[in-house]
């Protein structure tokens, strides 16, 4: 187990995409666990999904914060903007968040990508790079501690071996979301080797549960549903994915975040783990749970016929088949892995979905 170097009581954490499906839930989790952090979180509350969830998830956030919490509602491709940011809050910590996700979008709208996963990524690092300038470190301030970023299993694409290591060449990415996703690591690289920015990047796998992302399957799938429609099971069910649970990645996060990464062999203090389920689950599996946990929760009516409502069809452009993460290097670094079964996941889904939309 590695030792961890940084407190995160009275730390300054600045949280980019706050708003976000994991942001919020690490947001609200900081501010829970730690009294005296101060978070400022940074958001664009673009209309990508229903603005509504991202407005509830800060209200879940003001009812912990206790005054150590404000949102600055603009991009972090807006480089006055978050040059302004490290100015002035002058963060300890940082967890880049904010990011165009989805693979199927960046098909459909590659320049939101660009914007945000390359250019924002940037100014992120840069703003990082000048928190060590002689003018800025005064009054006790040192500039960034540790730089945590969002990264993704899209990274490894085609590659055929299971499970996803972190030692595998990650070279083949298969969407512009992934190719981004893998520049991130890249950049932050050449940044922490360039001007000893200490980063780790984490890449998450398949990511689910309450105030989630309505782009994702397992959402998209309750809402036709709940509307009597079919849903579509690509590659006809035969995809694995590794599940997530939305608290064990904010767990693992709140981890990670505490450990800024000794040099490498390289000379470089930088990192990149998995953070997954490593217990994949077919999709029709995953679905049947799904609906089972809806008809527990009320959102679908008991004699629901779900076989009606499904149609398998191909694989769509973009998907990898299985997705799969070896998490060895977290549970011997950080003593974690996540735990949280499918059902009892979907189960707090399903009630936050009832609830929500009533
Ligand atoms: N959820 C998953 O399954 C998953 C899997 C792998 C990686 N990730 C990565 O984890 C991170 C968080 O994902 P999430 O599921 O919470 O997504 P999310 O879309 O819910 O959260 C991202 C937040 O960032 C904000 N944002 C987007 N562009 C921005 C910009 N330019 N400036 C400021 N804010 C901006 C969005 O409004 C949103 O609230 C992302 O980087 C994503 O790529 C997520």
């Amino acid at each position: 187990m590695l030792t961890k170097n940084i407190d995160l009581e009275n730390k300054r954490v600045l949280v980019t995409g706050a708003a976000g499906f994991i942001g919020s839930g690490l947001t609200t989790q900081l501010l829970t666990r730690y009294k005296n952090i101060t978070i400022l979180g940074i958001d664009n509350m673009n209309d990508y999904y229903d603005v509504g969830i991202k407005e509830d998830r800060l209200k879940r956030i003001d009812q912990v914060s206790e005054g150590r919490f404000s949102l600055i509602r603009d991009s972090i491709a807006n480089r006055d903007t978050v040059d302004k940011i490290f100015r002035d809050f002058r963060p300890d910590v940082v967890v880049n968040l904010a990011a165009q996700a989805g693979v199927r979008y960046s098909i459909e709208n590659p320049d939101a990508y660009i914007e945000s996963n390359m250019l924002g990524f940037y100014n992120i690092l840069e703003a990082c790079r000048h928190s060590y300038d002689e003018e800025n470190r005064k009054d006790g301030y040192n500039g960034v501690l540790h730089l945590v970023y969002a990264s993704s299993s899209s990274v490894y694409g085609s590659n055929k071996k299971i499970p996803y290591s972190v030692e595998d060449k990650v070279d083949n990415p298969v969407s512009l979301y992934a190719a981004t996703k893998k520049s991130n690591e890249l950049f932050a690289h050449a940044y922490s080797k360039l001007y000893g920015i200490p980063s780790t990047g984490l890449r998450f796998f398949t990511v689910y549960g309450p105030a989630g992302r309505p782009d994702m399957a397992y959402f998209g799938f309750t809402n036709k549903l709940v509307k009597g429609e079919t849903i579509r099971i690509f590659n006809f069910g035969n995809c694995k994915r590794d599940f997530t649970y939305v608290d064990d990645i904010v767990e693992g996060v709140i981890n990670v975040m505490q450990k800024s990464p000794d040099e490498n062999e390289n000379g470089v203090k930088y990192n990149v783990y998995n953070i997954g389920n490593n217990d994949p689950v077919n999709l029709l599996d995953f679905v049947d749970i799904l609906q089972q946990e809806l008809i527990a929760a009320g959102v679908l009516p008991q004699d629901y016929d779900f076989e009606a409502h499904k149609e398998l069809v191909p694989m769509q452009p973009g998907d990898v088949e299985i997705t799969y993460a070896d998490v060895t290097a977290l549970q011997q670094d950080f003593g974690f892995k996540p735990a949280t079964d499918l059902r009892s996941g979907l189960k707090r889904f399903a009630a936050w979905y009832k609830e929500y939309y009533g």
